[in-house]
């Protein structure tokens, strides 16, 4: 078994003539990327789970309180996060301008560590990948539902909204709901439709080619700066700075819960990352794709945090949770904006799906290229040049899960398994710069060693700040993972062939 750790060498990745020979073509630039970037960072974290950083969480069985609200210091919950993902984005950066092709923190792996941590991290990115968009399709589709009753006054029924446990979860509740969910076999039944549609949707987008979701993307995401931006404009004139204080309700412990959940807003700058074998000139522009988005991200999430906080209390966050920032508009007496607002809300998350979709793909078919997957993963579309085999598995597998999984599993099983990857990159930085340091790198991490050491502690610190059943989930996650690599990956992968299986 001591082949789990054979290595790839750099070289093995990036040939000579740098070109991938994989048959993607090559199309995107910086503008593109840092498009991406935003495209994959601001979406459901902003619209829907800051209310949970500020207002804190609630087990629905017990009552009682699963983690603490950081009050108005979601703004310091913020930044911290900022900071973390800052440190991890720098390590990203340098890992992805060296070995610039599609894969993240998956393909570093490979060379850092060796076959099976990278078999571990590549089945994580699928958490990261595939569960996060769980959250977002499943935000969207609230989201949907309350931009189809303001606009045309329908209302979608309630098991057509719900995942299957949410659906349970009502019905325990409130027995009377019970009749208007059907039965089968005497259990209640309840699907995320909307969810379901937007998913399928995005995935023949997909198929038909990346640069066609490149040019989607950018029109999705001027949008979603514009709604922020009118979001900021009209808000700032009603703060009222009163609701600033107390600052931090439940003092440092509230702020630090808040930013390991917050954690999933900032998740998307790494995703800049799996394009890069369609990248024109990756060594110059992956680094700045990525640090463009996270700052940009940050800027604006910490503005809309302090707008927020400064016209609604916590109480009113707490009680408007599904959709703070469109009640916002309520409260100062434009009722007929949060329709708009929900409208707008429903783009900025189309383009989360997007990106994450795409990611997911790519790193399949990165996998499927090694042997660790079936090839059938890493099979191009004759004509539209798409991983097609990938993008509809993945398609349909984020679009049944949202069926499944309630938001609550989907947004911390996603947060943990990322946070899980950037300490593996940060680490891999030190371990690339010890086994290649030689090797040429466009961009290089300012302040080594200690600036990969502060990535991954800052991520460890987020992962503890986690509420304790997401560990459980993700431990379990990776043993079904370690399964599948002894069983299949071990043996077919192609590294091990060539090397004879030693
Ligand atoms: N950062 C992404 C979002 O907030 C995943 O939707």
């Amino acid at each position: 078994m001591k082949g789990i750790f054979r290595r790839k060498a750099v070289t093995d990745l990036v040939p000579e003539d740098g070109q991938s020979g994989t048959g993607l073509k090559r199309t995107l630039g910086v503008l593109d990327l840092t498009m991406l970037g935003i495209g994959a960072i601001i979406g459901a974290g902003l619209f829907s789970s800051i209310a949970d950083m500020i207002a804190g969480t609630v087990d629905p069985d017990t009552g009682a309180m699963k983690t603490l609200g950081a009050g108005p210091g979601v703004m310091i919950s913020y930044m911290l996060t900022a900071i973390a993902c800052g440190f991890a984005a720098l390590c990203y950066a340098e890992i992805a301008a060296m070995v610039p092709i599609s894969g993240s923190a998956y393909s570093y792996s490979y060379v850092a560590f060796g076959e099976v941590v990278a078999w571990i991290i590549g089945w994580d990115l699928i958490i990261e990948y595939a569960i996060g968009n769980i959250y977002v399709a499943q935000k969207w589709g609230t989201y949907f539902a309350t931009f189809l009753k303001g606009m045309f006054d329908i209302t979608l029924p309630i098991w057509l909204t719900n995942d299957i446990q949410s659906g349970w979860g009502l019905i325990k509740s409130n027995p009377e709901l019970a009749s208007q969910f059907p039965m089968i076999a005497g259990h209640a039944v309840s699907i995320n439709l909307p969810a379901f549609a937007i998913t399928l949707s995005l995935t023949m987008l997909l198929f038909v080619g990346v640069k066609e979701s490149a040019r989607a993307n950018a029109v999705m995401v001027i949008l979603k700066l514009a709604l922020i931006g009118v979001f900021l404009g009209v808000g700032f004139f009603h703060i009222d700075s009163h609701n600033w204080t107390p600052f931090a309700p439940n003092k440092f412990t509230g702020i630090w819960q808040g930013a390991a959940l917050g954690f999933f807003s900032y998740i998307g700058f790494d995703a800049v990352s799996t394009a890069g074998e369609e990248t024109k000139n990756p060594q110059r522009d992956l680094p700045r794709g990525m640090i463009y988005s996270l700052l940009i991200s940050t800027v604006l999430y910490i503005l809309v945090a302090a707008v927020l906080t400064g016209i609604l209390t916590t109480k009113e966050v707490k009680e408007h949770a599904g959709d703070p920032l469109a009640y916002m508009f309520e409260k100062i007496g434009m009722p007929g904006a949060s329709t708009a607002f929900a409208f707008g809300a429903v783009i900025a998350m189309t383009a989360v799906l997007l990106v994450f979709q795409l990611g997911q793909t790519r790193i399949f078919m990165v996998m499927a290229r090694d042997g660790l997957l079936p090839k059938v993963f890493s099979r191009i579309h004759p004509k539209f040049r798409t991983p097609h085999v990938s993008t509809w598995i993945t398609g349909l597998f984020v679009a049944s899960m949202c069926s499944v999984l309630t938001p609550d599993q989907a947004i911390g099983l996603t947060n943990i398994g990322t946070l899980f990857a950037f300490v593996l990159v940060s680490f891999g930085v030190i371990a690339l710069r010890i086994r290649e340091p030689n090797r040429h790198r466009p961009f290089k991490v300012p302040g080594y060693p200690v600036t990969p050491l502060i990535s991954a502690a800052a991520c460890i610190g987020l992962i503890v700040g986690l509420e304790i059943s997401n560990w459980l989930r993700f431990v379990i996650w990776l043993a079904i993972g370690m399964v599948i690599y002894i069983l299949y990956g071990y043996k077919r992968s192609v590294l091990g062939q060539s090397a004879g299986n030693s």
